[in-house]
């Protein structure tokens, strides 16, 4: 049986690997992307200094980052969603903001809206926090479906239409939302088909016992969460866009695709599950093994990546059978055992 692939700390190697340079790229390229390397990881460190653990979520939120792509955190109350997302902004020289997603927040509060100029005597545009580079979409389930649509089409379109005339969103736009998986009253979950436009589902787990420990001796010491003070910005857009063109050049041998393909149909094919991976879904799986696979330091996918990143690349992208729900099989568990199943080429 294949043994789970985690995302966490020692995977990611430090900076001083050696790797060949990958064809096409030349020396200054291939420099730039090694220091972008070095940053990105040094952001782990730096969003240590608030989040004790969490970091496959650190991980999985730099892999998205990397691919440009939109983050589901799903995690009971109190686990450091927000946290740990204003730290990491804070480490990353990006324009941040948090809408806190409430059952009167209307479209025109995410997006913006045209507001009369008494002085010209003319409507102008009024930006609404989409506009940015990394929006905190906190408690998104908290929020009607009309406001909801409103963020879920800036997010898939990258740009906001007004009266007509469409405003780009910056770039990088990366939108976090944190949804808590047990309060369903007075919430109105996603609709299912919207769900594919995030890249990822990082759940936020509980901490260990000595995570714990070490979280409360800190706050004993006077840690102050709503100081960041401390928190340096070590990245920002252009080690981004180094990362993301390193990212493109990494080599993926056609035994990798078809794994990649072999899995997301094994979904399609589960007695489990009434609905499957689309073939976005597939995508998003190759994307975000790329992405990873760079950022432990090599410049080609293998199935191990693969396995790493299905459950957060997958898990929201399927829809359980109503009876396999009640007998209490998860979108994990499913996954697992897909995993344990098809076969990886070697
Ligand atoms: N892993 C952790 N490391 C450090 N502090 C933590 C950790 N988990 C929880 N905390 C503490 O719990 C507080 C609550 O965290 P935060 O508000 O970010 O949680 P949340 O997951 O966003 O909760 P909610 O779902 O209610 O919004 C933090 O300010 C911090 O003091
Ligand atoms: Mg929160």
């Amino acid at each position: 049986m294949n043994r789970p692939v985690e995302l966490g700390k020692d995977d990611v190697p430090g900076t001083g690997i050696e790797s060949d340079t990958p064809p096409g790229l030349s020396a200054e390229t291939q420099r730039q992307a090694e220091i972008a390397r070095a940053a990105l990881t040094a952001l782990r460190g730096e969003v240590a200094k608030t989040v004790v653990g969490q970091d496959s979520v650190v991980t999985g939120l730099v892999i998205a980052l990397l691919c440009r792509g939109h983050v589901l955190l799903e995690g009971v109350p109190g686990t450091a969603k927000t946290l740990l997302i204003k730290t990491l902004s804070r480490a990353l020289d990006l324009d941040f903001k948090r809408v806190q997603f409430t059952p009167d927040l209307m479209p025109g509060d995410v997006t913006g809206s045209l507001v009369y100029d008494n002085r010209t005597a003319e409507f102008e545009f009024r930006e609404g926090p989409v506009f940015t580079n990394l929006l905190l979409a906190d408690e998104i389930n908290r929020t009607p479906p009309k406001t909801q649509a409103s963020l879920l089409e800036a997010m898939e379109e990258r740009q906001v239409s007004v009266e007509g005339s469409a405003r780009p969103l910056p770039d990088p736009f990366v939108v976090c939302a944190t949804q808590n998986p047990i309060e369903y009253e007075g919430t109105y979950p996603l609709p299912e088909a919207q769900l594919d436009r995030f890249l990822v589902k990082l759940t936020v787990p509980v901490p260990t016992r000595d995570e714990e420990i070490a979280m409360l001796q800190r706050h004993a010491a006077g840690f102050d969460p709503r100081d960041l003070s401390e928190v340096q910005a070590v990245a920002g857009a252009s080690e981004l866009a180094a990362g993301r063109a390193a990212v493109r050049s990494v080599h993926l041998d056609p035994k990798v695709a078809a794994y990649v393909v072999d899995l997301c149909r094994a979904t399609r094919q589960s007695p489990s599950l009434q609905l499957g991976v689309s073939p976005r879904g597939a995508t998003a799986l190759l994307a975000t093994s790329r992405a990873w696979a760079w950022l432990s330091g090599r410049d080609y996918v293998t199935p191990d990546d693969v396995k790493a990143l299905a459950r957060p690349t997958l898990r929201h992208r399927v829809q359980l059978r109503p009876e396999a729900e009640l007998e209490g099989a998860t979108a994990d568990g499913v996954l697992e055992g897909i995993l344990a199943h098809v076969p990886a080429p070697r």
